[in-house]
């Protein structure tokens, strides 16, 4: 650091000093902030994929995903993925990759039989293959796609959040899958499966895709903030620990059942000993 010469006016040399200071770590900063600036709008209006580079890797990722396609899928769903009637499989035309990657990662697909409901199992894709597959039955049509981790995480979400996520579930989801996500049956010997084990990702494709006899949930009715609190709600109740009693996790009916019978109950035992203490008198 030079110190003033005797001649230099203090003043202005160290008001030079301090702009030229604010300047040189304000060049940066404004750098930087426009840079996460366009990275936000960019993330935010961008396709999930479209540059030239991204473009090129897509074709080929389409091109495996068409040769797993038709050896593991193509015998019920046909080779360019219209569907077979006489295997009652349906066109994938138009289900987007979220569906590929929901019933591929939860064992539902392949399915090994034709016309029922195809139970989850094992997957045995790696998530390479089912990103190619998902990417090929993508190509075909239009369709909801495969999530990002911001579209289903939960994370910072408040208590608030949770309850309305919980309002939602009752709402929309617990006619089939009962209020604690305990599954259950529906008519034909269709299930609506147990969510204890859904993860975010999978309860997002579920609502968006609708698979079986469940409906489609599309971002017009709920979008994907209100997706976050199902989620979260799922998650708090899977994450609560069971302790003691837990009333068959059948909520209302069986709780008032046991208020029920421990409020009759008391009354009855009341009564009883009015009666006893009667008779004596
Ligand atoms: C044995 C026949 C069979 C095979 C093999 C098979 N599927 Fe399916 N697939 C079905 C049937 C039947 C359904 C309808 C199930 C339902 O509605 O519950 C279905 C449904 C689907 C759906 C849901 C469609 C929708 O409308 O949401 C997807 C996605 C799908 N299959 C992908 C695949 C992929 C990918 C493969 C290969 C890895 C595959 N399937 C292999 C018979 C098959
Ligand atoms: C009309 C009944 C019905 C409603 C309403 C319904 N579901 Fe489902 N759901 C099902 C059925 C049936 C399946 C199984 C589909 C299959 O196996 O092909 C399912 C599957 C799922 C799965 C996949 C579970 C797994 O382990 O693979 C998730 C997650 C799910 N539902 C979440 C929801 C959520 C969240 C809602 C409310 C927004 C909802 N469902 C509303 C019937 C329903």
């Amino acid at each position: 650091m030079r110190s003033p010469a005797p001649g230099e006016r203090p003043e202005r040399s160290s008001s030079t000093r301090r702009s030229l200071r604010r300047h040189k770590a304000a060049r940066p900063v404004l750098l930087l902030l426009s840079l996460v600036l366009v990275g936000a709008v960019y993330a935010a209006l961008a396709p999930a994929t479209n540059s030239a580079a991204e473009g090129a890797t897509d074709a080929q990722l389409i091109a495996k995903g068409k040769d797993l396609f038709a050896v593991n899928c193509a015998s019920c769903h046909g080779l360019n993925g219209e569907g077979l009637a006489q295997q009652g499989a349906p066109a994938l035309t138009n289900v987007g990759s979220a569906a590929v990657d929901f019933q591929v990662r939860t064992g539902r697909m392949p399915a090994a039989d034709t016309g029922v409901q195809a139970p989850p199992k094992e997957n045995t894709f790696t998530d390479d293959e089912i990103a190619a597959m998902a990417a090929y039955v993508a190509s075909l049509g239009t369709g909801p796609a495969t999530p990002e981790e911001d579209q289903y995480s939960p994370s910072g979400l408040t208590a608030e959040d949770v309850a309305r996520g919980g309002e939602l579930f009752r709402t929309n989801c617990s006619a089939c899958h009962n209020f604690k996500g305990a599954g259950g049956a529906l008519p034909n010997g269709v299930v609506a499966p147990s969510l204890q084990d859904a993860d975010a990702k999978t309860i997002w494709e579920a609502m968006r895709t609708g698979p079986g006899q469940m409906p489609v949930f599309a971002s017009g009715a709920i979008p994907d903030e209100d997706v976050q609190k199902v989620v979260a709600y799922v998650e708090q109740v899977n994450q609560t620990p069971s302790s003691g009693l837990t009333l068959g996790g059948l909520g209302p009916v069986s709780e008032g059942f046991w208020a029920w019978v421990a409020g009759i109950g008391s009354l009855v035992l009341f009564a009883v000993w009015i009666a006893t203490r009667g008779a004596r008198a």
